[in-house]
């Protein structure tokens, strides 16, 4: 039985390292070009695959050969890809990425078959939802299927996740069935509408989202950690230190590893420590599902918060 169902985006990520990002209108010398699978969604699934869950996808990739490769590259991993559909009318979607010597990253996304999935890709694929106990979304899909998948989810019980990324504003229909909310800070200002600037404004935030029926968030912060938040109270997460060369997927890995703890029943103290784990290990190498960690390189893990 799959755990973990993820419904989300498949990317092929075109990633340019550059010692510095050109301003508008400048041309500057790239340093190195690579093709890595991507999309928040996959990164996620493939980040919970490597820890040792159970993870099935629902998504849409393209009949061309990035499709092939990104299919391939997500069941290697051990991802049930039996969800995944191919679509004839539009190109796998792509990431244009650029990385600077700061580990600074820029991204463009070009969604191509991610926005081709209907409802009829979620109802013909009831038994992934069926057999899951956690149902995972980011908005790299379209927003009418992420709010189709969540009241599915609901209906049949499921505990469901959201990652509002990349940021958008949406319905409080959405919102009303996300148990667990994961914004950063800037997609938590367009969320709530407030202003996101202090410890205080996150917090008032986010009460306004458990008000539209959001139960629990998780607000990441990047290099200043996350803060856990429900109806009882809130509580500051660190990170671990670590010399970062590429942040791309670094809330990916997080949320593939705060799930795949959460969904094995470790408290949320616990969750988040692993979660904050897996992100170092991530930041430390290139690319997106290259740098996602084994459960092994975890377990060995020796940071300082
Ligand atoms: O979160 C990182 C991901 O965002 C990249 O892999 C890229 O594909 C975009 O979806």
């Amino acid at each position: 039985m799959s755990k973990i169902l993820v419904v989300g985006s498949i990317n092929m990520d075109l990633v340019t390292r550059v010692s510095k990002a050109p301003k508008t209108g400048e041309t500057v010398l790239g340093e190195d070009f690579k093709q890595i699978p991507g999309g928040k969604g996959a990164n996620q699934a493939v980040a919970m695959a490597r820890l040792g869950s159970d993870v099935a996808m629902i998504g849409m990739v393209g009949e061309d050969s990035f499709g092939d490769t990104l299919l391939y590259a997500i069941k290697k991993d051990g991802v049930d890809i039996s969800g995944i559909g191919r679509c004839s009318s539009k190109s796998t979607g792509i990431a244009t990425i650029v990385v600077d010597d700061d580990a600074n990253n820029s991204i463009i996304v070009v969604s191509g078959a991610n926005f081709e999935m209907k409802k009829e890709d979620i109802d013909k694929n009831i038994k992934l939802y069926e057999d899951s106990k956690i149902v995972v979304h980011q908005l790299e899909t379209p927003l009418d299927i992420v709010e189709y998948s969540l009241k599915v989810s609901k209906a049949l019980g499921k505990t469901t996740i959201l990652n509002p990324a990349p940021a958008k504003s949406m319905s409080d229909e959405i919102i009303k069935n996300v148990d667990y909310l994961i914004p950063n800070e800037t997609e938590l200002e367009i969320l709530s509408g407030m202003p996101v600037k202090t410890k205080e404004d996150i917090l008032l935030a986010c009460r306004k989202m458990m008000e539209k029926g959001v139960k629990k968030l998780i607000v990441t912060l990047g290099s200043k950690g996350a803060i856990y938040v429900d109806s009882e109270g809130s509580k500051e997460f660190g990170v671990y230190k670590v010399e970062a060369v590429d942040t791309t997927a670094a809330g990916d890995s997080f949320i593939g590893g705060f799930t795949a703890a959460f969904s094995e029943g470790k408290p949320v103290e616990e969750a988040m420590d692993f979660a904050a784990k897996v992100g170092a290990i991530t930041v430390t190498r290139e690319g997106a599902q290259t740098s996602l960690p084994t459960l092994d390189e975890v377990r060995n893990f020796k940071g300082v918060v």
